[in-house]
This record gives structure tokens, C-alpha cells and sequence, in this order.
């Protein structure tokens, strides 16, 4: 067999991606990029794996999230921060009801590039091609707006740097202090009145009261001013991946250097087509989507393709059916799972499964289905006496109404006040906070009820 070449994807068949007019530009562009420095370090990725690894053994939880698509226009240190902001507290509520370290990973420093359900768009009867991401075009509907641009690629390489260096200095400059993180979560319970958020919030409170009685200080334990934060994004644009893939002088293998983690979406993953081969020879951790298509057939497929040697946290499988239909999809593919005895970590992506039209005209998500599809992921996952190990979700620090419902009950009237998404709906920053409380609770039912059953 032919040794993995990073190449290699041009040979296969390619979907979703543009085809650039001016060849000599790309070439340049290209060049230019795989001169940059990588993104991660192959020692981080290996890390994240470790981590995905116990949380597919329930010894810790996938925490993912961010933007559907980051934009060029909304780039801002203020974005960045709010975004990594309610991310940890929504961590640190997860963490609380799971009861096991959470692993927070950004849709971030990264995630330009676009998969769309149609090729072009129709506007007033002006047909024009899709917006695929700013890495590839832009959102304006002009002609000129929608014509794949190769330099956008270095525009994003830029972002993402700067993206990532923020996070790093948040995650260890004294940003992600456990109480200040606490604090913030107590301004959300009050804000809102809900008693049994409170509840939780106030028996968190004591937690910390009780650790800081007991010595445990910020200066006796660095761990809780700092925190491990990593990056992902779908690895949809094949020349971007390949141009920063690496390789990692400690073990000979490839690293995609564009982020920690790299997922296939639902739209991307045939067996045999390119993106599948570029995900099957880098080092990295790997995200699959799974939505209502998957085949239990093409799944073992791909478990085979994208995890070889069959080792633990390389493979995370991202389900996404849409509320109401977990029952009818993940119990087939949670068997083929099983029947080839492959290793998973297995996450629940609420969110693409979800999406709906409202009768204003906007792409929207109801937060009760959101809840309803994790919900349902739990119970096959409990029922099947399989691992449920993370939860997938778009969401923004920003107070944006682009999904409806949750406490402070986004309305389909509002929606037109502050969608701003590039792409789909995100949870505001009170939507995420409250869906991770609900999600708490379940997560702490599910744990009682598998004391209960082993005791008994
Ligand atoms: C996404 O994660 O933004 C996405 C397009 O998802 P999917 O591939 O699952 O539709
Ligand atoms: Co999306």
C-alpha cells in the first residue's frame, strides 16, 4: 500500500468545494500559505485525543461550540472573549452535573468554510452562486461578491492566528479563574429567576466554598485560574488543510496544523471522496457528522477509513438527525458500532437536524427541539447501555435572536432585531447557559440512575 501523501485528496472525487478561476493565483496562494507556521502543535492534538478518548469512556465530556460560520466583518477581540467566555461557564455547569472533567473545544480559529444545501441562490429572480464561507467568498449578493477569491484563504489564516493567540492568552492569564467564572453564572440565575438553575448555581457556590475552606486556593491549584481550550472546524477546503499539514518530527506522522480537531461534515463524508481521504492520514482527532443518510454500511466504511488502528478518541461521530428522529437513526448506527467492535466517542450536534423556516422568513432553530434532540441522544445512548460523550452546539457570547425560545423567550417576531449569523442560527449567550443547566440535570439523572441500577 502507497504511504498517505497529503496530495492525495486531488485525485478523488471533491464536493462542496469552489473551483477557482485563476489557477496561477491559487498556486501562489497556496505556496504562500504552506510557508506559515502551523496553527497547533502535534502534541496538543495527541492531548485533545487522550481527552476524547475518556469521554468516550464517560470519564469526561465533550463540551463543543461556536459560530456556524466565523465572518471576516465580526472579527473582535469582544466576539472572541464572549464566545470562550460563556463557554466555560457553560463548562463549569457541565461539569458539575456530569461530574467529570468537560473538554472545551471552539468552533474557532478556523471555521470559515461552508458546505450549502443548494449551489446557488435566487433572489428577486437573480439566480447567483452560493455563499460558501469568507475563506472562499463573500456574503454580499453582487456577482462579483460570490466569485471564489484563493487570497481570502490567507485573510483567514491571519484571523485564525490571531483567534487562537487571544484564546491562548485567556485560557492561562487569569480570564478562565474558576470563581470569576462562577460569578458571571451567578449574574445569569439572578437575571433570569429560574429556581432551579439558582438551585444548581447556589449548590456550585458551596462546592467552591467548601474548596476554598479545605485550602484548595488559586494559588495552591494553578489548574483552577487556567484552562485547556482547543479549536476545530469542518476540514472543508481541501487546499487550505493541506497547504498548513505538517510533519510531526517526534512521530513521523502528518499533522493538520489548522486546528486541534478537523470534522467531516454530513454533506462531505463519501467513502471514497476527497475529503474522507485528506481526514484518513493526519494525526489529529476526527470529527464525523452522522445524519438520517448515514448508512450503517458506509459507517464501517468510514470507522475503517478514518480510525485504522482502531485507537481510542481519534474518531468522534457528531450524530445530527433533528428532534424526533434520534429513535428511528442512532440505535442502527450505535449497532454497527458495536458489530465491528470500533472504538467512538460518541456527541450530540442538536442544532443541524433542527433547522426550520419561520414564518417570518428566517432560518431559525426552536430552543425546545434543541433540548429535545439531546435528550433523546441520551435515552438511546442510556437504553443501549452506550456512552453519550459530549454535545455539539452553535452558539455566540453575543445577545443575537436568531434561535427561538429558552427563558428570555426569543419570539418569531424578534428574530429580525439581531440575527446576525453569516450562516445558521446560533443559542445566544443566555440560550447556551441555559440549555448547559438543562443538560446538567440530565446528565445528573443519568448518573443517579446508573448508581441506582448498579447498587441494585
Ligand atoms: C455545520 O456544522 O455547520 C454543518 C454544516 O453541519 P452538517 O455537516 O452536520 O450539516
Ligand atoms: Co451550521
Amino acid at each position: 500500500m502507497s504511504e498517505w501523501q497529503k496530495t492525495n485528496w486531488r485525485a478523488k472525487p471533491r464536493v462542496q468545494m469552489p473551483d477557482y478561476t485563476d489557477a496561477k493565483a491559487l498556486a501562489a496562494v497556496e505556496a504562500q500559505l504552506s510557508n506559515y507556521p502551523p496553527l497547533v502543535f502535534a502534541g496538543e492534538a495527541r492531548r485533545l485525543k487522550q481527552h476524547l478518548a475518556a469521554a468516550g469512556r464517560g470519564e469526561a465530556f465533550l463540551l463543543q461550540g461556536g459560530d456556524c460560520a466565523e465572518s471576516f466583518e465580526q472579527f473582535s477581540a469582544n466576539n472572541i472573549r464572549d464566545t470562550f467566555k460563556v463557554m466555560l461557564q457553560m463548562a463549569m455547569v457541565l461539569t458539575y452535573g456530569a461530574k467529570v472533567p468537560v473538554i472545551k473545544l471552539g468552533r474557532m480559529a478556523g471555521q470559515f468554510a461552508k458546505p450549502r444545501s443548494a449551489p446557488t441562490e435566487t433572489i428577486n429572480g437573480v439566480e447567483l452562486p452560493s455563499y460558501r464561507g469568507d475563506i472562499i467568498n463573500e456574503l454580499a449578493f453582487t456577482s462579483e461578491s460570490r466569485i471564489p477569491n484563493p487570497n481570502k484563504m490567507l485573510q483567514a489564516y491571519t484571523q485564525a492566528a490571531a483567534t487562537l493567540n487571544l484564546l491562548r492568552a485567556f485560557s492561562t492569564g487569569g480570564y478562565a479563574d474558576v470563581n470569576q467564572v462562577h460569578a458571571w453564572t451567578l449574574g445569569f440565575t439572578e437575571a433570569e429567576k429560574v429556581e432551579k438553575y439558582r438551585e444548581m448555581a447556589g449548590r456550585i457556590t458551596d462546592t467552591l466554598d467548601f474548596m476554598k475552606a479545605a485550602g484548595v486556593t488559586q494559588e495552591t491549584a494553578h489548574t483552577l485560574q487556567s484552562v485547556e481550550f482547543y479549536t476545530s472546524h469542518e476540514g472543508l477546503l481541501l487546499e487550505y488543510e493541506e497547504a498548513l499539514t505538517v510533519l510531526d518530527s517526534t512521530s513521523g506522522n502528518w499533522l493538520a496544523g489548522s486546528g486541534h480537531m478537523i470534522w467531516i461534515g454530513d454533506r462531505t463524508r463519501q467513502p471514497d471522496g476527497a475529503h474522507v481521504e485528506f481526514c484518513s492520514g493526519v494525526l489529529n482527532p476526527i470529527g464525523l457528522k452522522c445524519g438520517p443518510s448515514t448508512s450503517a454500511d458506509d459507517l464501517k466504511v468510514l470507522m475503517s477509513k478514518l480510525n485504522p488502528k482502531n485507537e481510542e478518541g481519534k474518531l468522534t461521530l457528531i450524530a445530527r438527525f433533528g428532534a424526533g428522529k434520534v429513535a428511528e437513526h442512532l440505535p442502527r448506527l450505535v449497532k454497527a458500532v458495536q458489530e465491528e467492535g470500533a472504538n467512538v466517542t460518541w456527541v450530540c450536534d442538536p442544532m443541524h437536524g433542527n433547522t426550520v423556516k419561520s414564518p417570518s422568513g428566517y432560518k431559525t432553530r426552536p430552543f425546545d427541539s434543541v433540548l429535545r434532540e439531546v435528550r433523546d441522544f441520551f435515552a438511546v445512548h442510556n437504553a443501549e447501555g452506550t456512552i453519550p460523550g459530549g454535545v455539539h452546539f452553535e452558539m455566540t457570547g453575543q445577545d443575537v435572536t436568531e434561535c427561538t425560545g429558552g427563558v428570555r423567550a426569543v419570539t418569531d417576531e424578534d428574530l429580525s432585531d439581531r440575527y446576525h449569523t453569516a450562516c445558521d442560527p446560533r443559542l445566544n449567550a443566555s440560550q447556551s447557559l441555559e440549555l448547559a443547566f438543562l443538560v446538567a440535570e440530565e446528565l445528573s439523572n443519568l448518573r443517579t440512575e446508573r448508581e441506582t441500577r448498579q447498587a441494585g
